[in-house]
């Protein structure tokens, strides 16, 4: 028997859970009666974001601010989780951020900015959390990529190589995990209608209706979780239906 029998299995943190996708998977979360535990970099960011999700789903969500460049900083995010809930069933590791530009104008500071955020961060997370879902025998890690990580493109120097880099991290990751009944993905969706950085330096249309929404990689996330135990679908790839002609 593992040690998560009789446990609810509904405890979630979700980084980069202020806005954008971070946010529609907390929010999805939260409809479907988890508790949630959602962090982002700024002050102002996580406190409006739980003003108005706490409205709605009251104490089922709570946050802090949290670099997630800052490995300390994750470790005591997830002590303070684990004094909160004795469990945690479900990693969402979102934070991300992009730099562009052809890489010898790229900024040592842009490079460390992105590598740092998008990949260091995702490890802290996992190597914070695998430990309590291995002595659980449960749980399910997320790892927001996207095509970018499998697709270069000019001017995507940093931002490529990040989420090469995590595809690579959550595939070994997955290798190290599932024989202990975690299960460990990599969610690469292709354009989402969101804040996201550099956006209107990148593309030049106003219509975004025909992008993914946040509300659709949160709709992966949940059909994920209802997976049978048995399966594990590791490298799930998302795109626009209906792109610009
Ligand atoms: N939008 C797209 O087209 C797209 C496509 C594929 C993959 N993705 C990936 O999806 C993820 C979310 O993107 P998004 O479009 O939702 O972006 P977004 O709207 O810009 O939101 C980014 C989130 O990450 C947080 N964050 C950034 N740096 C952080 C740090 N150092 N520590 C903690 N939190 C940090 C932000 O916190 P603050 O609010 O405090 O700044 C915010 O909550 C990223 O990993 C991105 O690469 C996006």
């Amino acid at each position: 028997m593992s040690e998560n029998e009789g446990q609810p299995r509904n405890r979630a943190i979700v980084t980069g859970g202020s806005r954008g996708i971070g946010r529609g998977i907390a929010e999805a979360l939260l409809g479907q009666g988890w508790r949630v535990f959602l962090c982002s970099r700024s002050e102002g960011s996580i406190a409006e974001a739980l003003h108005e999700l706490g409205g709605r789903f009251g104490g089922a969500v709570a946050g802090r601010a949290v670099d997630v460049r800052n490995q300390e900083a994750v470790d005591a995010f997830v002590a303070w989780v684990l004094g909160e809930v004795e469990g945690i069933d479900c990693l969402v590791n979102n934070a991300g951020l992009g730099r562009f530009g052809p890489v010898d104008e790229l900024t040592g500071e842009q490079w460390r900015e992105v590598l740092q955020t998008n990949l260091d961060g995702a490890f802290y997370f996992l190597h914070a959390v695998a430990p309590v879902m291995k002595r659980q025998g449960d749980g399910w890690i997320f790892n927001i990529a996207s095509l970018a990580g499998k697709n270069p493109f000019a001017g995507g120097a940093a931002y490529n190589a990040s989420k090469f880099g995590l595809i690579g991290l959550s595939e070994a990751a997955m290798l190290d995990l599932r024989k202990h009944g975690v299960r460990v993905s990599a969610i690469l969706p292709g354009s989402v209608d969101t804040g996201f950085a550099d956006r209107d330096q990148r593309s030049e249309r106003k219509d975004h209706g025909w992008m993914l929404r946040p509300e659709d990689v949160a709709a992966m996330v949940l059909h994920l979780l209802s997976y049978p135990s048995r399966a594990l679908p590791s490298l799930v790839e998302m795109r626009p239906s209906r792109p610009p002609k």
